[in-house]
């Protein structure tokens, strides 16, 4: 099978890692990748917004499947772009049609969706320009902390969590008035929830599915969660917290009827769904959808997978995903993320990275970088992740975080508290 693979980042590079393992792929082709996926497959120089592009690319290449790394080409339709299409649809895309990735794309529709079908999550409003004044009111009535988010993708930066009434009604309006542009002209006020996060990721045809190992991520800066949100920092699989029993009530009272109001609604879901969830009190309650894998969720997940993840989505495709028996390594796998200095604001490119050929166990998964003549440089905020798989958390992380000391380029930076409230 010709497998194309759409995205650059750690994420995908752990993809094609995973990939490149299975029998059943012939040829890998990844766009537009990074310095790590290169070895493991054809780098490709396309955009993954240009549907047109990668429909004649795959024409030429007689790709077989296409596995999309991040949400943005799903929102904007590129399962629907090849199966509208006689000459594109034999081809499977791993990635759910645009409406089921508003499930993503539009924060007001899955709040929407998760009230029809009770499926537990903050209590809610959406206002829209027009509606500035009713949001204050609500806000008003509101308890602080107070949540705001743009209604539609703001590359994970258009969620504000306010302490403060007044300020909470500022931005309010600045978000009306496009400080996240489109995304924000629609905005979800939402109740805060006081609890631990965790993600659970299903991989679905729509009817059947599978559940992965589940995951956490760091996404602040800093040590201890504090400052700017970013991409996410690091992350461990399993997380210790997440007992049978609350993947239990997971299962019954978030997945099962996620996938049953989909078809309900008659929306057709094929692929991964990442339920951001958190645990308040003994009770799992979903903060958002995402319509893909995690970055870096994906660093710890699909090392622990025992399956052939190619064999997995052509289940999907031959309706037999139901018999498939999900196995995975026990041990716990942690991964640190490398960054560049000054991510997430401003931060340079185009650093050489000295020490990737050190001999280690863990797996050095690139996110921002490339070749550059001889040298491997740094092109990008989050640049490495590196994951160790060990009997116990604390020695996996133990493991990266002294790669990660190993590893060099200017500016590098990392927090070593990954996993530090578990
Ligand atoms: P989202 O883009 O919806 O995942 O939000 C980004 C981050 O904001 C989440 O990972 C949470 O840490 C936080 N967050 C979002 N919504 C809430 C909420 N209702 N209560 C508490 N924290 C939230
Ligand atoms: N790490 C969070 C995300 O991929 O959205």
């Amino acid at each position: 099978m010709n497998i194309l693979l759409l995205g650059s980042g750690g994420r995908e590079h752990t993809f094609a890692w995973k990939i490149a393992q299975s029998p059943l792929c012939s040829k890998l082709f990844i766009a537009p990748g990074n310095a790590g996926t290169d070895s493991l497959g054809i780098n490709t120089d396309l955009n993954v917004l240009d549907f047109k592009s990668i429909a004649s690319f795959s024409v030429k290449e007689s790709i077989d499947m296409i596995l999309v790394g991040p949400e943005a080409p799903l929102v904007e339709g590129i399962a629907d772009y090849f199966s509208n299409d006689t000459n594109l649809n034999h081809i499977q895309i791993v990635g759910p049609n645009a409406k089921a990735a508003q499930l993503e794309g539009s924060k007001a529709f899955s709040k929407v969706f998760m009230e029809k079908y009770n499926i537990p999550t903050a209590a809610y409003q959406e206002f829209n320009a027009s509606q500035s004044a009713e949001g204050k009111a609500y806000i008003d009535q509101s308890n602080t902390p107070i949540v705001l988010k743009a209604d539609g993708l703001a590359a994970g930066k258009g969620v504000l969590i306010l302490e403060d009434k007044e300020e909470a009604k500022k931005e309010l309006d600045n978000m009306l008035n496009g400080k996240f542009g489109d995304a924000g002209s629609t905005v979800v006020i939402e109740a805060f929830l006081d609890g631990i996060e965790f993600s659970v990721f299903v991989l679905t045809n729509g009817k059947d599915y599978v559940i992965l190992p589940e995951a956490k991520d760091y996404k602040r800066i800093g040590e201890g969660d504090t400052g700017l949100n970013t991409g996410g920092m690091g992350a461990v699989s399993p997380v210790p917290f997440v007992d049978e029993k609350l993947m239990d009530k997971v299962k019954t009272r978030i997945i099962e009827p996620t996938i049953e109001g989909l078809v309900k609604d008659d929306i057709h879901y094929e692929g991964f769904i990442f339920f951001g969830l958190i645990k308040v009190g003994e009770d799992p309650m979903v903060i958002e959808y995402n319509c893909r894998m995690g970055d870096p969720e994906t660093e710890v997940v699909i090392p622990r997978l025992k399956n052939d993840l190619v064999e997995l989505f052509k289940a999907m495709k031959d309706n037999t995903l139901a018999k498939q028996n999900i196995e995975f390594d026990n041990r716990s796998a942690a991964t640190i993320m490398l960054v560049s200095g000054g991510y997430p604001e401003a931060y340079a490119k185009g650093k050489p990275m000295h020490g990737l050929n050190i001999k280690t166990e863990s797996i050095l998964f690139h996110a921002g970088t490339k070749k550059s003549g001889n040298d491997i440089v740094t092109n990008g905020g989050r640049v490495l992740a590196i994951t160790s798989l060990a009997e116990s958390k604390e020695s996996a992380l133990q493991q990266s975080k002294s790669i990660a000391e190993e590893i060099s380029f200017e500016g590098k930076y990392f927090r070593t508290d990954i996993g530090f409230d578990l």
